[in-house]
């Protein structure tokens, strides 16, 4: 048998036999490990076909002496051991974390502790595409000869959510490199970030950057007045006519997870944009998809069936998870990949959704009024989403639930191209082969679905709001091909619904 992960093979009392072939002609050195000709033997066909095995049996001459060496199996197991694929950067990361359920981080209800950060900043990819990414935009900033924010021509860059600073470090190298000069905000709810961002600031940014503690939310932009404190976080709603808050040029953030949207990253980055200036400003990222394939999982629909014995919110909670023991069930057919776009968030968002937005917050008609479906006043209902998509099984299956990935564009080059990320094992390589910050999500199914041979199965998914938490429902259908192009429905699972674990917006 041979399988996807290692151990790549189960044998079961299967040692040598007497008088008969063994599978693979090998011969063994005094070491116990194969000899150079074994080994070149058996890399010439790790794997053969069954058309393959049987054709190199026929050409065997029946004269050839039978191998008696009673290691040959345990030889040969060694042999595969030794010459597997090299482990990806996140199977060496995650070791041990394979198929361990976690529930999703919520950075914005929760503060994150150091350690966290420090998980975060082993990356050895992300924060050099996002360098990447500002150093372009600078570059174009400059190229295009566009005004700037400040007083002094620096583009005003701002961190949103900036933990520790990383990404502080990184915008301060692409204008070192760039020689584009820039005015550097970071600004951070996490009060222990907040202090070792200001520690930061006097041991290695050399004081040049603005530290801000407060809900990006709540900021109302950098302070151009030079006598007002800087890192003072305002929350008064009064605004003059001579503002003492300017425009930032570059809004920077990494407030992704698994499923790109599900730490609230559009709900936080709305509640800032009005800092940002209204002609040029930018975001990095400037969009992010969300992508999703069914997946058979029986480990984690054993582990997620155990919990659910004392924990009624098991089976309805997305997690965050190392997949490991799984296999994918759809086929890529034309229009219809293996992986499919769930949906996209843009920022900036168009200024006047924002103000329809804002016109419905408290109850207010003249934008649209009515509320929202789930609740509320449908201030958030731009951020609501739905998706269908059908997936092509050929072979038989079950589904035990969805495999959630994203893609983000952190900044788009035209020309130069885009500096994109992706989770999609599909695409990671191409995109940001390496990098290691994200697990995949699970949004698992109650109960497993059964389809035959040559079914469709179509993927409903909700993203939900109330205006106080965001959450999401999804289920699944199976359909059976019973012509050309007639199908029957076999079956559908329950709608799972994370509004009891939502995201607390
Ligand atoms: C995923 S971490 C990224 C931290 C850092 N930029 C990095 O890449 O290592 C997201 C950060 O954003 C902060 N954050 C989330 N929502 C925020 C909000 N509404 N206002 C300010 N900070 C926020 C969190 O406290 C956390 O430090």
């Amino acid at each position: 048998m041979r399988l996807k992960q290692p151990p790549w093979l189960l044998l079961s009392d299967v040692g040598p036999v007497p008088g008969l072939d063994d599978p693979v002609q090998l011969s063994a050195t005094a070491d116990g490990f194969p000899s150079p000709s074994a080994v070149a033997d058996a890399s010439r066909s790790p794997t053969p076909t069954p058309a393959e095995a049987s054709a190199t049996s026929r050409e065997t001459p029946k004269s050839k002496p039978k191998s008696k060496d009673p290691a040959a199996h345990l030889i040969y197991m060694r042999y595969l051991q030794r010459n597997q694929p090299p482990r990806t950067s996140i199977e060496k990361f995650g070791s041990g974390y394979q198929d361990y359920l976690q529930a999703p981080l919520q950075p914005l209800t929760d503060n994150l502790e150091s350690v966290t950060y420090e998980v975060f900043e082993k990356d050895p990819v992300k924060y050099d595409w996002y360098e990447r990414a500002i150093a372009q935009a600078l570059s174009d900033w400059s190229k295009q000869s566009k005004p700037t924010s400040s007083s002094s021509g620096a583009v005003v860059i701002a961190v949103a959510g900036s933990g520790r600073g990383p990404l502080v470090t990184r915008a301060l190298r692409a204008s070192n490199t760039t020689g584009v000069p820039v005015e550097v905000w970071a600004v951070e709810k996490n009060p222990n970030a907040y202090v070792l961002l200001q520690r930061h600031n006097d041991m290695d940014w050399d004081g040049v950057v603005n530290v801000v503690k407060s809900d990006m939310r709540a900021w109302k932009g950098p302070l151009v007045n030079p006598t007002t404190t800087i890192g003072q976080a305002v929350t008064s709603t009064a605004t003059s006519p001579a503002s003492p808050y300017g425009k930032v040029d570059i809004l920077v953030s990494e407030l992704l997870g698994s499923f790109a949207d599900n730490e609230l990253s559009p709900e936080c980055l709305d509640g800032v944009q009005h800092v940002l200036a209204p002609q040029f400003g930018i975001s990095i990222p400037s969009s992010y998809t969300a992508h999703l394939t069914p997946i058979l999982a029986p480990r984690l629909h054993a582990d997620i069936s155990h919990r659910a014995v004392t924990d009624t919110t098991a089976t309805e909670t997305p997690y965050v998870v190392m997949l490991h023991a799984i296999d994918y069930l759809a086929t890529t057919v034309p229009d219809h990949p293996r992986i499919q776009q769930v949906w996209e968030f843009v920022h900036p968002l168009p200024e006047s959704t924002l103000a329809i937005a804002e016109a419905r917050r408290g109850g207010g008609v003249s934008g649209g009024g009515g509320g929202s479906m789930a609740g509320g006043d449908g201030a958030n209902e731009h951020n609501t989403r739905h998706s269908r998509m059908k997936f092509v099984c050929r072979n038989r299956g079950v589904v035990n639930g969805l495999a959630g990935y994203f893609e983000a564009v952190l900044y788009d080059g035209g020309v130069e191209g885009k500096v994109e990320l992706s989770t999609r094992p599909d695409t990671i390589d191409e995109k940001s082969k390496d990098m290691i910050s994200w697990f995949p999500i699970f949004f698992p199914l109650k109960n497993p679905l059964y389809y035959p041979d040559d079914s469709e199965l179509e993927v409903s998914i909700w993203r939900q709001t109330d205006d106080r938490k965001v959450w999401y429902e999804w289920m699944v259908e199976a359909f059976a091909m019973v012509g050309p192009a007639k199908r029957m429905r076999l079956g559908m699972s329950e709608v799972g619904s994370s509004r009891k674990v939502g995201c607390l917006m």
